[in-house]
Order: structure tokens, then C-alpha cells, then sequence
């Protein structure tokens, strides 16, 4: 059996008492040829193991260099030297994979994340990027922990489909056709999708609401947690061209048992990592306290990372009607003073990033659900309201980030589903499915989405979305 090992975590909780072990890990450090500082990814921690002079071979002693992977056992002590409880006294040590010092393209000292960014590899041998992804893991499973205790159904919807769930059209499209211009063509002269592969024209899916609603309205509560694709030209530090979105869908629910359902979500999540990721977010919180430091004193956030999760854990959100933030952001000194890019035009306007962080971070200081926007700005599916202006739809904007939710209650009633879809062109043949849940049991339901990367960027506090997940694909980017 190769796999005898302990993980550092596990073993640096234990006490030192000559207990025999075996571990494995990388180098993080060599000193005196004596004191290699190990690190297996369990934790951030290193396991100092110390080699007795004159007892290991010289040819040995040169290939323990920085990331050098090996196996090494023997007993457990207490330390002598400072900075850490125990020593692992090596009786063996055996080299599993060499590493090139002269090659190896991380020095000892700090680098950037952008320069990190371009080492996928390496990067999580970091200690930043360690916690990153160790949060991460954290959030992901107590998202399906947290629906697993209430109830829902997992639901693996598609991720190639026909089509627009947001009606946004910032679509990838999938096909098998040639595209040096022989691809067949149809009567007027345009590719002819009958003939791709699906027989119609597909697309990587945008969000899994539709086909979430087909489950909630058989199962009553399902979620999605999968890969949703968008094709907008955004180089911003919160959007990516492939993120990860989990999609709660409720029947028998409105906007404000959504908004209940939302919150109560987000606080679990983070009390989760709280809880189980303690020793992570510490070391996140020093980092962005340091990130700070070089930032002017008003552009630095008024309460450290542990503070805002707990704030935010303890407090209620504020929640406002769309309308109420308008007139908000209309009267604001900010307004009056032109510090908007934007302008704040009126009723009916789209909300910009910069107003919704004014909102957040300069108006309420906390997180906002902001209901009932404008018609004209949501997509089709959302319940109208009896104003005949707005529908019950709900953004959950947080400090640092923004929009961090989207959600609305459904029109479930037929016929305002279908004149509104008439209105926007959006043609019924070809959501004949989704209206079938209309048909045939219609009820009251309502569902959100929340961008998975972006609350991974509120708990660790990164900055860029870039930083919090794997493999980030961007305009012009997609190596790895
Ligand atoms: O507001 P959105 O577009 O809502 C939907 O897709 C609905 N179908 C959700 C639902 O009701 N089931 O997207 C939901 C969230 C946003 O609030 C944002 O957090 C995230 O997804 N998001 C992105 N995250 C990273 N990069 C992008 N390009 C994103 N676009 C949206
Ligand atoms: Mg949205």
C-alpha cells in the first residue's frame, strides 16, 4: 500500500508524543539541511521536518528543493524551535518527483496575482490561492448541504440547449458545422441548422431556470448548481464568460418567501465557512488588511473581512423597492455633485454597478434586496405586478460586489405569460415545454440565482473574480 500517509491538518491537530507517521507533501522550504518546511494542500499550515545532520546522504539533501514532492516518516516531537508545536524527525525520506530549482518559476517572495494568475499550476501552491480554493470547496458543499436539509431536488439541467433562458442573447453557440463558409444553407441564404448536429441551432446554456422550473413544479423545491456560459464583452473584475451559478426554484412561493429563502441561504453559507474554514479566513483577512494598507485612506473598507462576514451573518438585509433606491440615488450629494458616470436618468433606467455599490456601500452599509423593478429592463418570465409598470422580481446587491442575486416570482398565469412573450418576440412554438407547466397545474412559484464565483469573492474578499475560480475564461482568455 503506497497511500499510508497523514494529512498535515489532521496531524498538526493532534499533540507530539512519538507517535510514527508517514507523510507526503511539497517543499516549501529547505533550510541548513536540516529543516524542510512541508505542505500537502490539507491546510496552509507546513509540517517542519527535520533531518539530522551527517545521517542523509548528500545526493539526497540536493534534490529537497523548493516544490519538490516526498514522502517522509518518522517520529513525532515537540518542537524546540519556535513557530510551530511539533517536528517530525525523519528516520526515512524518498523523493517522489524532482524539482528543477533553477526552473522553477516562483521565487520565496511575494508575487502578484496577476503573475500568479499565468502559473494555473503553481498557483495553488500558494498560500493565498490554498484558502481561496479551500473556501470555495467549503461554500460548494454547504450550498448542497443547506437544500439537501430542506428538501430540494438536485436538478442536472442542460448545458447545451435552444434556448435564451435571460432573453439576453449573449449566447455561445454549438455546432458541428464547418465554418470556412461550406456550411449548408437554407432558402434565404443563411446557415441552415436543420442540418447541425441537434437539427436546429444550440447554444451553451445561460442559466438552468427554465428547465429548473419543469422540476419545481413537479417536485416542488429543486436547485441547479452547474456551469452557465455568457458571451458579454465584459472585462470587468466580476464577470466571466463561464461561471457557476446555483439556481433555487420553489413552487408554491412568492417574491417575498424568495427574498426570505435567499438571505437565510447566504448567511448558512457563510456561517459555514465561518465555521469550518476559521484558520483560512484569518489569513485572508490579514491579506486583504495588507492589500489595504496601500490603498488611500478612503478607499479602504471601513470593517476587515471576519467582521463583514459576521455583520453580515448577524444582520438583517435592508430590502427597498426599486422605485425608493431611485429617488435614494436621485437626492444622493453624489448625484447632485456628478460623481456618477452614469446618470441617473429617472424611473426606468437600469441600474449600473457603481449605483448599486452606492447603495450598499455609501447609503445602507449593508447588503440590499432591492423588488420591483421596471418591466421593461427584466426578462419575460417575471411576474407582473398589478401597477402594470413593474414585476416581482428581486436583486440582492452586496458590499464589495454588487449584484450578487438575481430572482423573481413567476407569471404562472397563461395568458400574461404569453401576451408578454408576444411582446418581446420571443416565439411560443419553441417553448412549448416550458409552457406546459402553465397548462397543466400552474402554481404560484418563484426562484433566484446566485453567481457562485462572486459570493466566493465576498468571502475571501479577492478582489478580481479572476482569483476565485480555477480556470478563469475571459474575453481573449482561455488557456489552460
Ligand atoms: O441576474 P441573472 O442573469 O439571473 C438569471 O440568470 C436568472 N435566470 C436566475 C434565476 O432567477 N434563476 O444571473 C444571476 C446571477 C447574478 O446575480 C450574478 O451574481 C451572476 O449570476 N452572474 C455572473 N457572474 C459572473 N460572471 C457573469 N458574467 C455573470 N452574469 C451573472
Ligand atoms: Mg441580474
Amino acid at each position: 500500500m503506497f497511500n499510508n500517509r497523514i494529512k498535515i491538518k489532521e496531524l498538526l491537530a493532534q499533540e507530539p508524543a512519538g507517535q510514527q507517521v508517514t507523510v507526503m507533501g511539497w517543499v516549501r522550504t529547505f533550510r541548513n539541511n536540516q529543516f524542510i518546511a512541508l505542505n500537502d494542500g490539507s491546510t496552509n499550515n507546513n509540517l517542519q521536518v527535520v533531518l539530522e545532520l551527517g545521517k542523509f546522504p548528500e545526493e539526497l539533501l540536493k534534490r529537497i528543493t523548493t516544490s519538490a514532492s516526498l514522502r517522509a516518516q518518522g517520529v513525532v516531537e515537540p518542537s524546540l524551535g519556535k513557530g510551530q508545536k511539533m517536528d517530525l524527525k525523519a528516520t526515512t525520506i524518498e523523493i517522489l518527483g524532482d524539482s528543477d530549482a533553477e526552473k522553477y518559476p516562483l521565487q520565496p517572495k511575494k508575487h502578484s496575482l496577476e503573475f500568479l494568475r499565468e502559473k494555473a499550476h503553481l498557483r495553488f501552491r500558494t498560500n493565498t490561492f490554498g484558502a481561496i480554493f479551500r473556501v470555495r470547496h467549503a461554500l460548494a458543499f454547504a450550498v448542497h448541504q443547506f437544500f439537501n436539509q430542506k428538501g430540494f431536488i438536485y436538478l442536472h439541467t442542460p448545458i447545451i440547449t435552444a434556448s435564451d433562458a435571460e432573453g439576453a442573447g449573449e449566447m455561445f453557440k454549438v455546432t458541428t458545422l464547418p465554418m470556412d463558409g461550406t456550411a449548408p444553407k437554407n432558402e434565404e441564404g443563411a446557415v441552415n441548422y436543420k442540418e447541425d448536429f441537434f437539427g436546429r441551432a444550440t447554444n451553451l446554456t445561460v442559466s438552468g431556470q427554465l428547465e429548473g422550473e419543469l422540476g419545481a413544479t413537479a417536485f416542488g423545491e429543486i436547485y441547479t448548481f452547474g456551469p452557465t456560459f455568457r458571451a458579454e464583452n465584459s472585462n470587468t473584475a466580476r464577470h466571466l464568460a463561464e461561471f457557476w451559478m446555483i439556481e433555487p426554484e420553489m413552487a408554491f412561493c412568492d417574491l417575498e418567501d424568495n427574498m426570505n429563502l435567499a438571505e437565510e441561504f447566504i448567511k448558512y453559507i457563510i456561517g459555514y465557512a465561518m465555521q469550518h474554514n476559521a484558520e483560512d479566513l484569518q489569513f485572508l483577512d490579514q491579506r486583504l488588511a495588507e492589500e489595504e494598507k496601500q490603498l488611500p485612506q478612503d478607499k479602504r473598507s471601513e470593517m476587515g473581512l471576519l467582521d463583514k462576514l459576521k455583520f453580515v451573518v448577524d444582520n438583517q438585509f435592508e430590502r427597498i423597492t426599486y422605485t425608493a433606491a431611485i429617488d435614494i440615488l436621485r437626492e444622493s450629494n453624489y448625484n447632485k455633485k456628478k460623481k456618477f458616470q452614469y446618470e441617473i436618468t429617472g424611473w426606468g433606467m437600469d441600474l449600473q454597478s457603481e449605483h448599486e455599490r452606492y447603495l450598499v456601500e455609501k447609503h445602507f452599509k449593508k447588503p440590499v434586496i432591492l423588488s420591483n423593478y421596471p418591466a421593461g429592463i427584466k426578462a419575460f418570465y417575471m411576474r407582473q405586478n398589478e401597477d402594470g409598470k413593474t414585476v416581482a422580481a428581486m436583486d440582492i446587491l452586496a458590499p464589495g460586489i454588487g449584484e450578487i442575486v438575481g430572482g423573481s416570482q413567476r407569471e404562472e398565469r397563461m395568458d400574461r405569460l404569453t401576451t408578454r412573450m408576444k411582446e418581446m418576440n420571443i416565439p411560443e412554438e419553441e417553448l412549448w415545454w416550458y409552457l406546459d407547466t402553465r397548462r397543466f397545474g400552474t402554481v404560484p412559484h418563484a426562484g433566484f440565482g446566485l453567481g457562485f464565483e462572486r459570493m466566493v469573492q465576498f468571502v475571501t474578499g479577492m478582489n478580481n473574480i479572476r482569483d476565485v475560480i480555477a480556470f478563469p475564461r475571459t474575453p481573449g482568455s482561455a488557456e489552460f
